[in-house]
C-alpha cells in the first residue's frame, strides 16, 4: 500500500496510564492484582458532565440509572429514569445518582473512556458517574470486575479490605457488605483516580457534593459464555434424523423412557459438536453485541453515497458511541454481526475498530467507502468534525 493510502486514526493517539507510572508497569504490578491510587492522575481535570447534566440524563428514559439511599440502617435503591421535580427535591445528604454509559450521550465522557484504550476494547464496559450529596455512598460492597474511580468536583473518601467477609445486608436489591473494616482510607479531590482489582472490598462516601467517575471492565463467566454458546450452536443446528422404532415390542412397563430412546438421545447429542471458526465466530458477536437498551438514531436526511464518500475523504469517519467493532484474526465484528470485509478494507477497518475513528477515507477502496456509507445510514457512524480551514 503506498505510503498516503495508509489508514490515518484520528485525534485519538495510542493510550498510556493516566500518572507517572508507564502502563506495562501498572499492567504487571497493579492490573487484577492490587489497588493503585493516583494522586494528580489527571491534572486540571474538567468533569466531562456538569451535575445538572448528569441529573438530566437521569430523568432521561435513554439512560440507565439508580438512585442509592441510606437513612440510619436503611438503605433503598430504585431505578429511574427519575421525574426532573424529584432530582430537583433531592435530600440535603445521604443520596446518590448513578447514570450508566455517560460515554454514549458526552463526547468528552466517550473522550475520557478512551484514554483507557491501553486495555483492549474488548474488556471495557462503560464510564459511570455518580453525583452524591455529603455523606452519599452506594455502600461498602464488592464488585466482579476491575474499575479505575477517577475523581471530578468535590471530595470523596475511600475505604478499602482484602477482607473475605463476603457477608451482605439481608433483603435488599444491594449487594452491600453486612461487615467491612476498612484497611486503607484516602480522601479522593478532582484529578485523582483510584483503580481497584476485582473483589477488593470497597466504600466510598462524599465529603462534599461530588462526581465521582468509573471506568468499568467486562468480563464474561464461563457461565455465560458456555450458555451463550449453547444458543449460538442451537441457531445453527440442522440435524436430519428422528427417533424411529419400527420393531417396538408390547410395553410392559408403559411408564418407562425405553433403553433404545436413551440410546438415541445419547447418539443424537454426540453430534452437536463445535466446527472450527466456531469459537472465533460465537466470540466476536457476543463481544460486540450491544447491551439491551442501545439503539442508533438515523441520520434524518441522510447524503447520497457520492456526497458522503467526498465529506468523508475531507472530514473522515468515526464510529458512533454506542457501536462495538472489534476485529481478531482478519475477522471484524460489528454490533452483534460478523462484518463481510471486501478485499482491501481490512487495514482500514483494523484502524477504525482500534481508534473508532479515521483522519480521512481517502486512497481507501471503494467497498470501504461502501460500507461506511451503509453504516452512516444505520446511525452506527458518522462523519469526522468539520475542521476550520
Ligand atoms: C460510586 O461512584 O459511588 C460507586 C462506584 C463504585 O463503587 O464502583
Ligand atoms: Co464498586
Amino acid at each position: 500500500m503506498a505510503r498516503k493510502d495508509r489508514p490515518r486514526a484520528g485525534a485519538a493517539g495510542a493510550a498510556r496510564f493516566p500518572g507517572p507510572m508507564d502502563t506495562a508497569t501498572f499492567l504487571r504490578r497493579h492490573w487484577q492484582k492490587r489497588p493503585l491510587l493516583v494522586r494528580g492522575a489527571f491534572p486540571a481535570f474538567e468533569d466531562p458532565l456538569a451535575p445538572g447534566e448528569v441529573l438530566a440524563l437521569a430523568a432521561s428514559p435513554d439512560a440507565e440509572s439508580r438512585i442509592v439511599r441510606r437513612d440510619g440502617p436503611h438503605w433503598s435503591v430504585e431505578h429511574g429514569p427519575f421525574a426532573r421535580s424529584r432530582l430537583a427535591r433531592r435530600p440535603r445528604r445521604d443520596w446518590t445518582v448513578l447514570v450508566q454509559d455517560t460515554n454514549h450521550f458526552s463526547a468528552s465522557a466517550a473522550a475520557l473512556l478512551a484514554r483507557f484504550a491501553f486495555v483492549p476494547h474488548a474488556r471495557v464496559d462503560d464510564l459511570m458517574v455518580s453525583y452524591a450529596v455529603p455523606g452519599g455512598t452506594v455502600g461498602p460492597h464488592v464488585d466482579s470486575y476491575d474499575v479505575f474511580l477517577i475523581q471530578g468536583r468535590g471530595r470523596r473518601r475511600w475505604q478499602v479490605s482484602r477482607s473475605r467477609d463476603l457477608a451482605f445486608v439481608p433483603g435488599l436489591d444491594l449487594r452491600i457488605l453486612a461487615r467491612f473494616e476498612p484497611e486503607e482510607e484516602w480522601v479522593l479531590e478532582a484529578g485523582d483516580m483510584l483503580y481497584l482489582p476485582p473483589e477488593v472490598a470497597h466504600y466510598g462516601i462524599a465529603e462534599t457534593e461530588c462526581l465521582t467517575w468509573s471506568v468499568g471492565f467486562r468480563a464474561p463467566s464461563d457461565q455465560e459464555l458456555a450458555a451463550g454458546f449453547l444458543d449460538y450452536l442451537g441457531e445453527r443446528l440442522a440435524l436430519a434424523g428422528r427417533y424411529a422404532d419400527p420393531g417396538l415390542a408390547p410395553a410392559r412397563s408403559p411408564g418407562r423412557i425405553p433403553d433404545a430412546l436413551v440410546a438415541h438421545v445419547a447418539r443424537t447429542l454426540s453430534q452437536v459438536r463445535a466446527r472450527p471458526g466456531d469459537a472465533l465466530d460465537f466470540a466476536g458477536r457476543f463481544l460486540t453485541e450491544p447491551k439491551a437498551h442501545v439503539y442508533f438514531n438515523l441520520p434524518p436526511r441522510p447524503l447520497s453515497p457520492a456526497r458522503f464518500c467526498a465529506a468523508a475523504r475531507r472530514r473522515g469517519i468515526r464510529l458512533d458511541a454506542r457501536a462495538r467493532l472489534l476485529h481478531a484474526r482478519g475477522r471484524f465484528f460489528l454490533n452483534g454481526e460478523p462484518v463481510e470485509a471486501a478485499r482491501g478494507c481490512a487495514p482500514w477497518l483494523r484502524r477504525l475498530a482500534d481508534s473508532r475513528t479515521l483522519a480521512s477515507i481517502a486512497g481507501a477502496p471503494a467497498a470501504l467507502a461502501d460500507l461506511a456509507h451503509r453504516w452512516y445510514r444505520e446511525g452506527v457512524l458518522h462523519l469526522g468534525e468539520e475542521t476550520k480551514a
